[in-house]
C-alpha cells in the first residue's frame, strides 16, 4: 500500500526492532521494518522522510556480519542508527569499531553535552538502556559527539550537515524514558514528518487496495470468532460486499452460545455471507475416550481442516482468494537477517495445510498492522467491544480445558462454569486489564453436602492471568469478592459442580491452559 508518509526501519536482527517501529507509530507516523541489506535505489523510490537503522547481536566489524547498501547515506534522507546502526554508519563512513573490553548492559546514566535536535526539550542528564559488546572507537569525519555516559565517550553523535545521527542506547525500550520523545524528535525535528498517519485513512487505502486486487473476484474467509478474523471480515465485508464468502466451523467446543453469537453478529448484522459447519457430533465422537491432550490437539486439528475443506470445495470454481488473519509480528520475522520462520515460507503454504485442490491466492489486508491497531481498525468498522477485545482462545477450544475424557455432559458442564467465570470477570471496572480468565473442568470428583444430602460432584479450576503476549504470565490477584461470586454461583447454578479452586501458578513453569 502506498504512505504518503513514512520512515523506513532497516532491520538487523534486534529482538526489539519491533518495538522502534510501536514508537513510530505511536506518534501517527506510519513506518515499515524491510530488509537490512534492501537496494539504496528502491528505499529511494518509496520516497521516506527518515531511515533508522535498528540494533542487532552480530559484531560489525566481521566480515558476515549484515551491512547495509553504502549508497543509503548519500540519498539526503536523514538517518538514525541505533545501537548495531550506530556502529553500522561508523564503520561505513570512515569511522572505527572495535570490540568493547567489557560488554555494557543495563541501565546507564547519560550526559547531554552538545545541541541536538535529537534531544530537544530534554533534560541534559538522561536514564538510557545500554545493551552492547562492540563500541565505536572514532567518528567517521564531520561527527561530532552530543552524548556521553561513564562507559560511553559516544553514547549520541551527529553529522548535523548531513542529518546522520547514531544512538549507542536504546531508545525504544522503557527503560530509556525519553527514548520515545528522542524518535518522536527524530521524526518531526529531524524529517519533518506531520504525524497524520490515521486509521481511518488506513481502512480507506487498505479497502481501495483490496478492491483493486480482488476485482470482480470472491474471497473466502475462515472465520473462528477471535479478534484477527473478525476484523478481516468486516474490513473485507466494507471492501468487497457479497464477494465475501466466510465459513465458521463449530467443533462443539466452544464456549457457551458462541456459535449463535457469530451467526447473529456476522450473518444478521453485517449481512456476510456466512456458512457455518455444524460438526460438533463428528468432532466429540472422534474424541470419545481420548484424555491425552497431544492426541486431543491432532485430532481437532486433522478434523478442521477436512471439515473445512469440504465447505470451501463448494466456492472452489468461484473462489480465488482465501483471506488470511496475518498480522504485522508473523511478518517481521522475514526481514531479519537471522533466522526466524519466514514470512515466505507462510504465504506459500496454504491456511493450516489444506489440499492440493484447494489452492487459493492469499490475501492478507491486516500484514501492516500490530494487534492493538487491528482493535483499532475492529473499533472504526463498528465490532462491538466483546469481539474486538475478546480474550485468546485456542484452537482445540474447550477440548484443553476438560482434562480427561471428553463427554457432552462434561462440555455442557464446563460451559456453564466458563459463562459464570466471564459473567463475573466482565463485571470488573478492569477487567481488561486481565489477559484471559477461564474455567477447567478437573477429572476428579469430591465429597460435599447439599442441605442433607451428601454430594459427590466435579471439581472445577478457575484461571485468570495477566500478560503481554501469552509467552510469559502471571495469576491474576483478582478480588475476594469477585472469587466469592464466581464461587457462589457456580456451584449453585451449575449442576454438577460441588467445589471450585482458583489455580494459583505463574507461567513458566506452568502453561496457561491446563493441557
Ligand atoms: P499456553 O497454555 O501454551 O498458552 O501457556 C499460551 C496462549 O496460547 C493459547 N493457546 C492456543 N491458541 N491454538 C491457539 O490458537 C492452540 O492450540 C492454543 N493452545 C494454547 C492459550 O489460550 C494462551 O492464550
Amino acid at each position: 500500500m502506498k504512505h504518503t508518509e513514512w520512515i523506513a526501519i532497516l532491520d538487523y536482527g534486534s529482538q526489539v526492532t519491533q518495538l522502534i517501529a510501536r514508537r513510530i507509530r505511536e506518534q501517527k507516523v506510519y513506518c515499515e521494518i524491510i530488509r537490512f541489506d534492501t537496494p539504496a535505489e528502491e528505499i529511494a523510490k518509496r520516497a521516506p522522510k527518515g531511515i533508522i537503522l535498528s540494533g542487532g547481536p552480530c559484531s560489525v566489524p566481521d566480515d558476515d556480519s549484515p551491512k547495509c547498501d553504502p549508497a543509503l547515506f548519500d540519498l539526503d534522507i536523514p538517518i538514525l542508527g541505533i545501537c548495531y546502526g550506530m556502529q553500522l554508519t561508523a564503520h561505513t563512513l570512515g569511522g572505527a569499531v572495535e570490540p568493547g573490553l567489557k560488554r555494557e548492559y543495563g541501565k546507564a546514566t547519560m550526559q547531554i553535552t552538545g545541541e541536538s535536535p535529537l534531544f530537544q526539550g530534554l533534560e541534559k542528564e538522561l536514564q538510557v538502556w545500554m545493551s552492547h559488546g562492540d563500541k565505536v572507537e572514532a567518528m567517521p569525519e564531520g561527527f561530532e559527539a552530543v552524548a556521553e555516559s561513564d562507559n560511553c565517550p559516544f553514547a549520541a553523535i551527529q553529522n548535523l550537515d548531513r542529518n546522520l545521527f547514531g544512538l549507542q542506547f536504546h531508545p525504544e525500550v522503557v527503560h530509556t524514558p525519553q527514548g520515545a520523545a528522542m524518535l518522536g524528535n527524530f521524526a518531526f525535528n529531524i524529517c519533518d514528518c506531520s504525524g497524520d498517519w490515521k486509521m481511518s485513512q488506513f481502512i480507506e487505502e487498505n479497502i481501495a487496495a483490496i478492491r483493486a486486487k480482488v476485482g470482480d473476484d470472491h474471497v473466502l474467509l475462515g472465520l473462528s470468532g477471535g479478534v484477527d478474523s473478525s476484523v478481516v471480515a468486516a474490513l473485507l465485508h466494507k471492501a468487497l460486499g457479497d464477494q465475501l464468502h466466510c465459513v465458521y466451523v463449530d467443533n462443539g467446543l466452544m464456549r457457551y452460545k458462541e456459535t449463535e453469537e457469530i451467526e447473529k453478529l456476522f450473518g444478521d448484522a453485517f449481512g456476510i455471507d456466512l456458512t457455518v459447519a455444524r460438526d460438533g457430533d463428528l468432532f466429540i465422537n472422534k474424541l470419545a475416550g481420548v484424555s491425552d491432550p497431544e492426541k486431543k490437539r491432532k485430532i481437532i486439528g486433522g478434523l478442521f481442516i477436512d471439515v473445512f475443506a469440504d465447505k470451501a470445495r463448494l466456492f472452489a470454481g468461484k473462489v480465488k482468494y482465501l483471506a488470511q488473519g496475518t498480522l504485522y509480528p508473523d511478518v517481521i520475522e522475514s526481514v531479519s537477517p537471522i533466522g526466524g520462520p519466514s514470512a515466505t515460507i507462510k504465504s506459500h503454504h496454504n491456511v493450516g495445510g489444506l489440499p492440493e485442490d484447494l489452492q487459493f491466492d492469499l490475501i492478507e489486508p491486516l500484514r501492516e498492522l500490530f494487534k492493538d491497531e487491528v482493535r483499532e481498525v475492529g473499533r472504526e468498522l463498528g465490532l462491538p467491544s466483546y469481539v474486538v477485545d475478546r480474550q485468546p482462545f485456542p484452537g482445540p477450544g474447550l477440548a484443553v480445558r476438560i482434562i480427561g475424557d471428553i463427554t457432552p455432559e462434561r462440555i455442557e458442564v464446563l460451559q456453564q462454569a466458563d459463562l459464570r467465570v466471564r459473567e463475573e470477570i466482565m463485571k470488573m471496572e478492569n477487567h481488561l486489564d486481565v489477559w484471559q480468565y477461564f474455567a477447567v473442568l478437573l477429572p476428579i470428583q469430591t465429597v460435599g453436602v447439599m442441605g442433607d444430602d451428601r454430594t459427590y460432584e466435579n471439581v472445577v479450576a478457575v484461571r485468570a492471568v495477566e500478560s503481554r503476549d501469552g509467552m510469559t504470565a502471571d495469576w491474576y490477584k483478582l478480588p475476594y469478592d469477585v472469587m466469592d461470586s464466581i464461587s457462589n454461583r457456580i456451584i449453585n447454578e451449575v449442576k454438577g459442580v460441588n467445589r471450585v479452586c482458583y489455580d494459583i501458578s505463574s507461567k513458566p513453569p506452568s502453561t496457561i491452559e491446563w493441557e
